[in-house]
């Protein structure tokens, strides 16, 4: 049996389904691009039909990613079946990701069904997607809490109507690893064809087991597992990532290997917390604050020994780099690039340039600066700007109508204008407005802080219609207006080309 174990993450449907915690599509475009990096297999996107914003979340990513395949759920229904594929159509590597209840809870109480009905339903599913791409998986909805003998029947059928591979979720986090790791070999020993797909593992911690669950299932020959970054999800989460991998690699013995480079862990776990507005508890493993300090007096002795009398992982394997951080006004290009590319950014020539230009105006602001306020700065610097901000004053208050002025570069051309409104950044649209008659209805805001202190970095993401079509743009500074009306022009840098015309 092959002993590679393929890493399917859910963070951004799964995971997303975490009230409060919904990600805008650039963050979740931002998110894929850094999960691509750290090496998951499989990315699932979205639910398309269950509203437009995840629709567009998965054409997006289906767009903005590369070797990774690119997953939309639905259930076991046409309609989700179309608009999943629909979804998809920009993926290079498509899959569609369709299921239905198994567990007499479900075919009792949620679909007043019986089991053949059921099973029936499974195949047509199956069979139906199999029209749009070749890469199928089924999930048997709370496959946990389900006979393992009907189990073995549907996954038998799903398998003979082409699904590639079978998910078998513990919905409801109920199974004890035991149970959940026979289910698997059952499944494993029971199954005709069973080597013609995968099994996957998709376990949630209502009890705290997902992780042990998802082991189980592993080491009983399942070779796909769902997994979460730092195991958010809805109720108590799904299983982590951080901690799958981590498990791998630490018992090489098991010898079942995975493709993630360990060393971006740190650095997404944190970006998924701060994107998700979700803390990490502090002695969460592998990412949480704690998770590597030493505090009691024997183990920092023996720590200071030597290493491995009380450390079983090293920090750096999961990207935690002591020498890191902090850069200041007085860093130069060479530092500043040397932070990029330990965070995964290579940059040179221009844009380095275009990069430290922004770092030390911020660095003017700001005392010291760190990983995500330079990574921040990067994103900024994606893609070519025909319109700069030259600059941007606002007036505002109580008791005062706020108006702001605001010089633009457009190619090479300087204008001003100025305005008033509701707000400083409302007065600032409208005077931008002034000069570029190309005007965008705001969708979407976002203003998050990148650290801490009253120095803080703010960032901006926003979505503006345009035409009809939706625009996505990002912008940080110490100040929110100022970050707010860069997130704007980022927009219409991406507008579609004409010559902007201007008054
Ligand atoms: O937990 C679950 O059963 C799921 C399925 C929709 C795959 O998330
Ligand atoms: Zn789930």
């Amino acid at each position: 049996m092959d002993n590679k174990v393929y890493i399917f993450d859910t963070t951004l449907r799964d995971g997303e389904q975490v009230p409060g915690c919904q990600l805008n599509t650039v963050e979740k475009i931002e998110l894929a691009k850094a999960l691509e990096t750290l090496g998951v297999d499989i990315i699932e996107a979205g639910f398309p039909i269950s509203s437009p914003g995840d629709f567009n979340s998965v054409v997006e990513i289906s767009k903005a990613v590369t070797w990774p395949t690119v997953c939309a759920l639905s259930r076991a229904v046409p309609k989700d079946i179309d608009m999943a594929a629909e979804s998809l159509r920009y993926a290079k590597h498509p899959r569609i990701h369709t299921g239905i209840g198994t567990s007499p809870y479900h075919i009792k109480y949620k679909f007043g069904s019986s089991e053949e009905e059921i099973l029936e339903r499974a195949v047509s599913a199956v069979k139906y997607a199999k029209k749009y791409v070749e890469d199928v998986e089924f999930y048997a909805e709370d496959a946990g809490r389900t006979d393992n003998e009907y189990l073995a029947r549907v996954v038998e059928a799903v398998i003979k109507a082409g699904a590639t591979v079978v998910n078998i979720p513990d919905t409801t986090g109920y199974c004890l690893p035991d149970e959940y790791g026979a289910k698997i070999k059952y499944l494993m020993e029971h199954v005709e064809g069973i080597d013609k797909a995968i099994i996957s593992t998709h376990c949630h911690n209502d009890l705290g087991m997902a992780t042990a669950n998802t082991m189980a299932g592993l080491l009983n020959g399942a070779r796909q597992a769902e997994v979460t970054i730092n195991g958010v999800g809805e109720r108590a989460g799904n299983t982590s990532l951080e901690e799958i991998a981590m498990i791998l690699k630490s018992h090489s013995s098991l010898d079942l290997h995975t493709n993630i480079n360990t060393r971006r862990i740190f650095s997404i776990s944190r970006s998924v917390s701060s994107l998700m507005n979700m803390p990490i508890q502090p002695n969460k493993a592998i990412v949480g604050k704690n998770a590597f300090a030493h505090s009691s007096g024997i183990h920092q002795d023996g720590v200071l020994k030597n290493l491995s009398t009380y450390e079983i992982i090293d920090p750096h394997d999961v990207g935690i780099d002591d020498n890191s951080i902090v850069l200041t006004a007085r860093s130069g290009r060479a530092a500043l690039k040397y932070r990029l590319a330990v965070n995964g950014v290579d940059v040179d020539g221009e844009k380095l340039d275009a990069i430290y230009d922004k770092f030390l105006r911020l660095a003017d602001k700001k005392k010291e600066l760190g990983d995500e306020d330079i990574l921040a700065l990067a994103g900024a610097e994606h893609h070519t700007k025909h319109i700069t901000v030259d600059y941007m004053q606002a007036t505002c208050g109580i008791g005062v109508r706020p108006v702001s002025t605001v010089g633009l570069d457009i190619a090479g051309e300087k204008f001003e204008a100025a305005s008033s409104g509701n707000g400083p950044f409302d007065a600032a649209v409208k005077a931008i407005r002034k000069i570029i008659d190309r005007s965008a209805v705001i969708k979407e805001l976002t203003i998050q802080s990148i650290s801490k202190g009253e120095d803080d970095c703010c960032k901006v993401h926003m979505q503006v219609e345009y035409e009809g079509r939706p625009y996505y743009g990002f912008g940080s500074d110490t100040d929110i207006v100022a970050a707010t009306v860069e997130a704007y022009i980022d927009c219409m840098n991406k507008f579609p080309s004409r010559s902007h015309s201007s008054s």
